[in-house]
């Protein structure tokens, strides 16, 4: 139907809209990545996804036609339909119960991407009594998770309270308590918890919840979350067992913890309430899925509308999943471990160097100031543009990260390391970097 006359058409409000966007440089499309500059972008930090013997795996199996616990009625090609409904199988029961004995879990559940097990987790699980704490940085899914949560009460913390590399973390409690002064904008981990215990008796005295949501492995700034630091200071300020943390593995399984994910390197799987695990970065493959309790499990099967609502992944999906946990648990996979920690160390060292021979401004280029074992190093500068497209242009991807899915005045270009990516690679890229600068 036309508008009425004068009135102005949906199309035309979204045009103003996209030119709004695009004036403020900030239009997002949809561009093929070109397959002739070198990957220092995608998250597929193990190149698993383009692993000629994880296809080969992986086409067997789907040639074979069938699981090894398939019926002879199993569907091949979809899942006919939600898990509730017709679209559950053998296989998906299977691969959940190997995915928990892997990350040493009671109970796995997959979703069709880590985006909604977070939404599902969050929105369904606070209640409306209960409160949720989350870093400043949080993934965008924890975020929608938590606009559809019956908690109202949801508060930000700093994300330099709780990351490795932001000096010492012994649980010291200063006194500032329920006296703190009030600033603006988020406060650390420990003055936020203290705040809220101080003045909500229910709260202090174990009779509703705290939901205190990190991510392991930081996509944007490539740090790693303190947990044991954040479990000890949760169970010092809520005495009472009701504060439970839920940690964001996406980008940490595969590369962390002999690929079990931060949680189980830091010997951690009985304090944390529930993780998120993503299978499209370093598995090389697409979903996700919630480590849990079995009861949680449960709970979640019964009102997680993510799960709940939409179709079932297909039994090439589930294929390509497992096929990559099998592969995980075989030498290459440690191998290539080894070969993203020495390129992780090499390109660290290299941009280091470049730094100190240049000495650019903060404002040109700035390093993080430690080395942590992660494959995503920002390297941040105040024209992320020109630096990734100068980059691009000599045989690199690499990709500019600005606000808003940075903070204003952080942006950066955000390079990541690959198993696959070669030395010359590597150095090719700092040398492009130091050209520019
Ligand atoms: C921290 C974090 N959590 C969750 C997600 C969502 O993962 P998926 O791509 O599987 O939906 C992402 C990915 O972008 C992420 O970076």
């Amino acid at each position: 139907m036309k508008p009425l006359a004068g009135a102005r058409s949906l199309e035309a409000t979204l045009q103003g809209r996209l030119a709004e966007r695009e004036s403020q440089g900030r239009l997002r499309r949809l561009d093929i990545p070109r397959s002739d500059l070198v990957d220092f972008s995608s998250n597929d930090y193990l190149s698993l996804s383009r692993d000629l013997v994880v296809r080969d795996a992986l086409l067997t199996r789907l040639n074979h036609q069938k699981s090894p616990l398939s019926s002879s009625n199993e569907r091949i090609i979809g899942s006919g339909g939600s898990r509730l409904l017709d679209g559950n199988s053998a296989l998906a029961e299977h691969l959940e119960q190997k995915i928990a004995a892997f990350h040493d879990s009671q109970a796995a559940l997959l979703f069709n991407s880590a985006y909604d097990a977070n939404v599902g987790l969050i929105s369904c699980v606070p209640g409306a009594d209960d409160v949720i704490l989350y870093d400043n940085l949080i993934h965008a899914s924890i975020h929608d998770g938590m606009r559809l949560s019956r908690a109202t009460r949801r508060f930000p913390f700093t994300h330099d309270s709780i990351v490795s590399r932001y000096g010492d973390f012994s649980v010291k409690l200063e006194k500032h308590g329920a006296n703190c002064t009030e600033v603006d904008g988020p406060q650390s981990l420990e003055r936020t918890l203290k705040k809220l215990t101080a003045s909500d008796r229910r709260l202090r005295l174990g009779e509703s919840n705290v939901f205190i949501c990190t991510e392991a492995l930081y996509s944007m700034d490539g740090d790693i979350a303190n947990l044991e630091y954040v479990s000890n200071l949760v169970e010092l300020l809520l005495p009472y067992g009701n504060g439970y943390i839920i940690v964001d593995e996406a980008h940490s399984i595969g590369v962390l913890g002999d690929g079990r994910g931060l949680v189980c390197q830091l010997g951690l799987p009985d304090r944390i309430w529930a993780r998120v695990i993503g299978f499209g970065k370093a598995m090389g493959c697409a979903g996700g899925g919630v480590l849990c309790s079995s009861t949680t499990r449960l709970y979640l099967v019964n009102y997680a509308r993510t799960l709940i609502y939409t179709t079932a992944m297909s039994f090439p999906s589930l294929a390509s999943i497992e096929t990559a946990y099998d592969y995980m648990m075989l030498e290459g996979a440690k191998q290539r471990r080894c070969q993203l920690k020495m390129l992780i160390q090499h390109c660290y060292a290299k941009l280091r160097s470049l730094e100190e021979r240049s000495r650019p401004t903060a404002a040109v280029l700035r390093l993080p100031k430690d080395l942590s074992s992660s494959p995503i190093i920002p390297l941040f500068t105040n024209r992320p543009k020109s630096l990734a497209q100068y980059c691009q242009t000599s045989g690199f991807m690499v990709r500019p990260i600005v606000a808003p899915t940075v903070p204003q005045g952080q942006e950066r270009v955000r390079i990541c390391v690959h198993a696959s990516n070669t030395i010359e690679q590597v150095d090719g890229l700092c040398q492009a970097i130091e050209t520019l600068i």
